[in-house]
């Protein structure tokens, strides 16, 4: 396994990556399960954000208490990243948000880019950026590095289905990178597409094809 990525092995996570594989799970509830996969992954990758002590008042008594020292932007890559966005919003409301438009070309698989707009407070975030699929590692490489030339230096990626390859792309493009996803999966078929994988992540969230 490639230094820059963890697996998230959570029972509960694991239970729902089945139901996002399961063909049979139509846009309604794949929409649901995108949502709450995205906010139980997210529990687990931001255990290491930095926390301040502040002094608040119980109806008791005056004590000190901790929150977190970092602003947070989240960054979906749009189409399908954001089905990954209200879930992550549900757990870190005061979050702030950016969006990167990408989609990949059918014929050479490579990203193309057609929209970027990001807070101001980048350079001074942790910057999450929520992709459910890591294939060639075209997209997710090309939204680092559109990231990092807005100045954001602390990112995590957060994609649910990942192939070898593109674990090794973003290994190569950005080793400071962390990538956590739910399943490393075989491989790449001849389409660019992750088998087993769950298809098209952006067609079975809004039932385009
Ligand atoms: C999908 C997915 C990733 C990308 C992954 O987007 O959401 O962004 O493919 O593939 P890669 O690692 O080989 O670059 P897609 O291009 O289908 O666009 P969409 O979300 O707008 O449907
Ligand atoms: N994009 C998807 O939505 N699914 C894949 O398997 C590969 C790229």
């Amino acid at each position: 396994m490639a230094p820059n990525v963890r697996v998230i092995h959570h029972p509960l996570v694991q239970q729902k990556l089945t139901y996002l594989r399961d063909k049979h799970t139509h846009h309604r509830e794949f929409r649901k399960l995108l949502s709450e996969i995205t906010a139980l992954m997210l529990f687990e990758i931001t255990e290491d954000l930095p926390t301040v002590e502040i002094e608040i008042e119980t109806p008791l008594e005056k004590t000190r208490s901790t929150i977190l020292a970092s602003h947070v932007v989240l960054v979906p890559v749009l189409r399908a990243g954001l089905g990954m966005l209200d879930g992550a919003l549900d757990l870190i409301p005061n979050a702030k948000v950016g969006h990167i438009g990408l989609y990949r070309d059918e014929k050479t698989l490579e990203p193309v880019e057609y929209y970027a707009k990001f807070p101001s407070t980048l350079d001074q975030s942790v910057v999450i950026l929520l992709d459910p699929m890591l294939a060639t590692g075209g997209s997710s490489s090309a939204a680092v590095s559109i990231l990092k030339k807005h100045r954001a230096s602390q990112v995590k990626c957060l994609s649910l289905v990942s192939a070898p390859e593109g674990v090794k792309k973003m290994y190569q493009d950005h080793p400071d990178v962390p990538i956590y996803t739910a399943s490393v999966d075989r491989q790449l078929n001849e389409r660019g597409y992750i088998v087993p994988g769950l298809g098209d992540a952006g067609d079975r969230l809004y039932g385009t094809k």
